[in-house]
């Protein structure tokens, strides 16, 4: 069944849904698996940690980038060994340590954090533990200078302590570094993996350490808007793998990792919300709709923004980042028969508005919408508890057709 049917089958049973199409995670999945012959990917599981997704993304390979205990729980719940979960995140507690350590590779965020794994390390396991530390390089994305981050250790930092390393129950055998999340440039990536794979020498030849593995963090965007141009993954792949190829004729034993959520399931969900009242009021037509502010944040951000923004296209931040255009809004009304509303959600509070004054076909009670891009970043950060609604459904279409949904 196509899923235009699925969701019109399913609407009869919620009012308000995101739907995931595996189909859609496994042909992006391919398209790095094909165009990055050589490097290991990790799935950023925050983006989007339904169960059936992270299986069906696990079941291609993937390992998993976890950004909390929970996620290192899930991961390895969901089958993962401890060599394909890589826990990276900033102030890890004593707790998570402990909980993680025999599930996970950790990634210490700071110099603290490495002492304090080191001693969980000697009190737990009496034996030496292999880590990575998450660096903050000498780089940014954009240019050739280092900024300063919440994220990982100064490079300058890192190379001291490691030179100097008395921990004694812990080795440092990877590097991590993320600085920024979706990017549709090709060069601004061409030019990060060409400073990760100098930073990786680098460390190498100072230190003498081996890295086992260098963890490139994501990058890789997607086409939120039609007037984006989305990224050339092909030719981004070719020019990866000429610097891959170089740097292991050197260090033939160091893996290279990449990670993504975005690019692996954005384009996979869409939310799926009922009309639930429509009023006019001074002139003005009101679609009201289930859950949208507390259901699919992220269209309604660039309300929020922009009353108080000079610019004329608000910024906001990943992973709440948004724009005009990024989201479309479907109906399946016939076109014919616009008219000009504003769609807004059914919380008590007057941001929760999702479009102004757009023309879509008309709408009734019991009609739905239907939003694109709801795969990543979607439903993982929405605020759910304002006024306490019921929150949405997750459907997930496996590659036959059948539908499962979360509980
Ligand atoms: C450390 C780290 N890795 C990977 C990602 C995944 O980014 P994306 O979903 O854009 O691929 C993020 C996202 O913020 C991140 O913080």
């Amino acid at each position: 069944m196509a899923i235009h049917e699925i969701i019109k089958k399913e609407s009869k049973n919620y009012d308000s849904f995101y739907i995931y199409d595996e189909s859609i995670i496994l042909e992006q999945i391919k398209n790095l698996k094909e165009n990055f012959k050589g490097i290991d990917f990790l799935y950023s599981v925050k983006c989007n940690p339904n169960s059936y997704v992270i299986k069906s993304i696990f079941s291609q390979g993937f390992g998993a980038d976890a950004a909390s205990l929970e996620e290192v729980i899930k991961a390895h719940n969901a089958g993962l060994t401890k060599d394909k979960i890589y826990f990276s995140a900033p102030g890890k507690t004593a707790k998570d340590i402990e909980n993680s350590l025999s599930k996970a590779i950790l990634i210490a965020d700071s110099l603290n954090e490495i002492e304090l794994i080191n001693q969980i390390a000697k009190n737990q396991t009496a034996q030496i533990v292999d880590i990575g530390i998450r660096i903050n390089p000498n780089f940014s994305f954009y240019g050739n200078h280092g900024i300063p981050s919440k994220f990982g250790i100064d490079e300058q930092d890192a190379i001291d302590f490691i030179k100097n390393n008395n921990c004694t129950n812990i080795r440092i055998n990877g590097i991590h570094v993320h600085l920024k999340s979706q990017e549709l440039d090709i060069n601004v990536l061409k030019n990060y993996y060409k400073n990760m794979f100098t930073l990786a020498e680098k460390i190498q030849s100072i230190t003498g350490i081996n890295l086992d593995y260098i963890n490139l963090g994501s990058g890789i965007g997607i086409q939120y808007s039609p007037n984006e141009t989305p990224l050339n993954v092909k030719e981004l792949g070719a020019a990866a793998l000429d610097m891959l190829y170089k740097f292991k004729n050197k260090y033939p034993n160091t893996k290279v990792i990449i990670e993504t959520g975005r690019y692996a399931v954005g384009k996979s969900g869409l939310y799926v919300t009922k009309v639930l009242d429509r009023k006019q009021s001074y002139g003005k037509t009101y679609i009201i709709l289930k859950n949208t502010l507390n259901g699919f944040v992220r269209p309604s951000i660039i309300k929020l923004v922009e009353n108080y923004s000079q610019q004329s296209e608000p910024s906001s931040y990943e992973p709440f980042f948004t724009n005009k255009n990024a989201f479309e809004f479907e109906t399946l009304k016939p076109k014919n028969n616009l008219e000009k509303v504003s769609l807004v959600g059914n919380l008590c509070t007057a941001i929760d508005v999702i479009a102004t004054d757009i023309d879509i076909p008309r709408l009734d009670i019991g009609d739905i919408i239907i939003i694109n891009n709801a795969g990543a970043y979607a439903r993982s950060v929405t605020p759910m508890q304002f006024a306490s609604l019921e929150k949405p459904k997750e459907l997930f279409v496996d590659k036959n057709g059948t539908v499962n949904i979360e509980e």
